[in-house]
């Protein structure tokens, strides 16, 4: 957030007299007092582990989802005024200074004719992800569902007027994908958020007199129109939550209100204010509020025992679609990434940020489509996995589950001995995920601490990772 802090202020206030498009109605007036307003008698937080394992379960098993931050920002694509703009694509309203009716003028032009629903959800089965997460409204403030608490929003303000979220809900409750939405809190668009602080719209200590307007008839009730219109939304993801306004107290209200509509929902941790920064856990190193911790753009390098957590990571440098961000990690990064995470017992959320016009860039589909191939030979040993009991080989990562340890062998051993670090009693069984032929077991010889080795063919059947699996025992622990 460092760089976002350097956005001077000082500009003149334009943006309340020129708001066009969200208008709040006496009603709203009435109702949105600056308070927190308990909506919700059941305490959501205090549920039985039994209770906690059961709603987590789905998925603790996926461990790779796929992200998509799509929206108006993707219409100017990083250049602003034939400039080209710093920093993540979805932020160029903060970035450039963008007055809210140039920014407006985004969202008007934002007409998706060639998004094809459907073919996202395939392009993430393909990948082998297991749930699909997608920014229904930005800190920008602009909403790619059907609202009906704001004109904002796909269906009253472009020229599309269609429903995109919903009909990737659809989609991805047809392909039978896991479907969830980011959500910001920060709204650099609304009078009783961020908007009236133009240009420093990213302020993290100003604040908003009205803003519990803003929560209490604003987003409150957008919240409850994603969990209503769409039945199979299953995690929602919070994020912006670290602006003044912003309090705990206010997202245990947020997170009971939430569960209250839906109480099956997952909520990420950004549901609180005590994150700190990219590690997306709190001061203690724990998820505080919310269900799991949301650690971004990094691995935790030890992992986080006994937390449920989920590294979300760009493909290139930017979140949202920038037309000249080309810097792509490569194929076998982006998997050995999804192999880290796993071993370390965490989620990866692979985002991908389509083109205004709807299209998702060429050099994520190829990537997507090779991490599926080799997920389709090894997803075994990724997919309902734990982390390593081992830590981390020198050679690559352990994942596990009961009976069976999975060596991601990186670095294909030359002398084709590869020394199973950790393991202290001999595996029944020991075999490629690639083709299944047994494979030799030895005891070290020397300095080996009584440990085993597995002798592997001359060649790797990959040169992401080759997946050995070890069988343990028939059934049992390790
Ligand atoms: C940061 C950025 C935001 C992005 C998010 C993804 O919070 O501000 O633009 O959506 O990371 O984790």
């Amino acid at each position: 957030m460092t760089t976002q802090q350097e956005m001077g202020t000082g500009g003149e206030d334009q943006t309340e007299a020129r708001m066009t498009i969200v208008r709040p109605t006496l009603l709203t007036l009435v109702l949105g007092a600056g308070f927190v307003r308990s909506t919700s008698a059941q305490d959501f937080t205090q549920e039985t582990q039994a209770q906690r394992d059961a709603r987590m379960a789905w998925w603790r098993e996926a461990r790779f989802g796929m992200f998509i931050h799509w929206g108006a920002y993707a219409v100017p694509a990083g250049t602003y005024r034939g400039e080209r703009v710093d920093g993540i694509g979805e932020w160029i309203m903060s970035r450039a200074h963008i007055p809210i009716p140039d920014y407006e003028e985004y969202v008007h032009r934002f007409n998706p004719a060639q998004f094809d629903a459907d073919e996202w959800v395939r392009i993430a089965k393909d990948a082998g992800m297991k749930y699909m997460i997608i920014t229904s409204k930005h800190h920008d403030g602009f909403a790619i569902f059907d609202s009906k608490v704001s004109g904002y929003d796909i269906v009253d303000a472009t020229p599309y007027r269609r429903d995109a979220l919903g009909a990737l809900a659809e989609a991805a409750h047809r392909a039978g994908m896991r479907f969830g939405v980011y959500y910001s809190i920060m709204d650099w668009h609304h009078p009783d958020a961020q908007a009236p602080n133009y240009p420093d719209y990213n302020s993290r200590t100003w604040s908003n007199p009205n803003f519990g307007r803003y929560v209490e008839t604003y987003m409150k009730p957008q919240l409850k129109e994603l969990l209503t219109q769409y039945p199979n939304i299953d995690v929602l993801w919070l994020d912006g939550e670290w602006i003044a306004d912003w309090t705990d107290e206010r997202g245990r209200d947020l997170y009971n209100y939430l569960r209250a509509i839906r109480p099956s929902l997952i909520v990420n941790n950004r549901v609180g204010h005590t994150r700190q920064g990219l590690s997306g856990l709190n001061k203690e190193g724990h998820v505080g509020l919310g269900d799991f911790g949301t650690p971004e753009q990094r691995v935790p390098p030890e992992g986080l025992p006994g937390v449920d957590w989920e590294t979300c990571m760009t493909m290139n440098d930017t979140w949202g679609f920038k037309s000249y961000d080309d810097d792509w990690k490569d194929t076998r990064t982006l998997v050995r990434t999804l192999i880290d995470v796993a071993s370390k017992g965490g989620n990866f959320l692979l985002n991908v940020g389509p083109r205004a016009d709807g299209r998702i860039p060429a050099p994520i589909m190829s990537r997507l489509h090779e991490m599926g191939e080799w997920l389709a030979t090894n997803g075994e040993a990724v997919y309902g996995t734990t982390g390593s009991p081992y830590g981390m080989p020198a050679w690559g990562r352990y994942t596990a589950r009961q009976g069976r340890l999975y060596a991601h062998v990186f670095d294909w051993p030359k002398d084709g001995r590869l020394e199973l670090t950790g393991v202290k009693q001999q595996p029944l069984r020991a075999y490629l995920l690639a083709d299944g032929k047994p494979l030799t077991i030895e005891q070290a010889e020397t300095g080996g601490g009584g440990g085993f080795v597995a002798r592997l063919p001359t060649v790797p059947p990959s040169t992401i990772a080759s997946v050995l699996v070890l069988e343990t025992s028939v059934r049992g622990a390790q």
